[in-house]
């Protein structure tokens, strides 16, 4: 059964996306991978299908689509696998963002009050609307060994609070500077309220530091993070490198664009690392 695993921190330009990307790619090589774009901007799905959701490609069996065929999902006539695409990465699968995506935010709800007046039967006793991505990764998780999510820059929206609720694992990338740290605090805290309340259910939150560059502002927010989060915080530190946006240009992962680079090597031990959190989370 697959671990889901939830990349978020409310702020942008922090590197979810590229982790997503990057993980998604190494955890390919050795098993089954989907990745799910919640990000109404689809650079995830850009990336992994070299596709604009402007293009529309992906129109009418994208994300959103999943919610609109809902019900004919919940009766067999569907199937979340008929939402998922292949992509330009080994052994990595897509269920894709499109134009569509922020009508999620009504979809879910409609789906939530026709339930709640009867209109429509809920055999899986879902109670709030953010509870309905983790239904559909239910329905998938024997076919995959991870799942990924990417997340859109934002704390408590219905998306990014479903995809916390997805999650056996929270990763947070966060760089240095203090509205980061400001960001990163505020998202670590919203995950543990929502699992103190009983409705998220992650084994673990963890935060990795990216885009990192020797300065006194980096020692400063490590000091930072360090002494609030403790033990959550990777000894991985994902490197910044000019690679980066060179291999975004190329369409291709930096891990495959760069292999000998500074930030590929941190993504390789980053997700060693993250592996061997999984594997004592789940007392393996
Ligand atoms: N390690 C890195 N080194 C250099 N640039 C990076 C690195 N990680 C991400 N970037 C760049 O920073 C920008 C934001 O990254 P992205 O992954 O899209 O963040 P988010 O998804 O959090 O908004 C992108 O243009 C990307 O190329
Ligand atoms: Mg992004």
């Amino acid at each position: 059964m697959a671990t889901t695993i939830t990349v978020a921190i409310e702020k942008g330009g922090c590197g979810k996306t590229t982790t997503v990307l990057n993980l998604a790619d190494l955890a390919g090589n050795e098993a089954r991978v989907l990745c799910i774009d919640t990000d109404p901007q689809g650079n995830l799905t850009y990336s992994l299908e070299g596709t604009r959701i402007t293009d529309e490609e992906f129109t009418g069996h994208a994300l959103y689509d999943l919610y609109n065929d809902f019900e004919k999902v919940h009766a067999g006539e569907k199937s979340v696998r008929d939402y998922v695409v292949e992509t330009n990465l080994d052994n990595v699968d897509l269920i894709p963002a499109s134009l569509e995506t922020p009508k999620i935010n009504t979809k879910a709800k409609e789906l939530i009050d026709a339930m709640k007046q009867g209109k429509m039967d809920n055999v899986e006793n879902l109670e709030y609307e953010t509870q309905i991505l983790k239904y559909f990764v239910s329905l998938v998780q024997d076919d995959y060994d991870y799942i990924f999510i990417d997340t859109q820059p934002s704390r408590d929206s219905l998306l990014v609070t479903s995809s916390l609720l997805a999650a056996d694992y929270i990763l947070i990338p966060a760089k240095s500077g203090s509205y980061a740290v400001d960001s990163a605090f505020r998202t670590y805290t919203y995950c543990n309220q929502l699992r103190e309340q009983g409705i998220a259910a992650q084994k673990g939150v963890g935060l990795i530091q990216t885009m990192v560059q020797q300065s006194q502002a980096f020692n400063i927010t490590r000091e930072n993070y360090l002494r609030v989060l403790g033990n959550a915080v990777f000894r991985a530190q994902i490197r910044f490198g000019k690679a980066v946006e060179a291999s975004e240009m190329a369409g291709m992962p930096v891990v495959e664009y760069a292999k000998t680079q500074p930030t590929a090597k941190s993504y390789v031990a980053a997700w060693k690392e993250l592996k061997q959190i999984l594997a004592e989370s789940e007392g393996k």
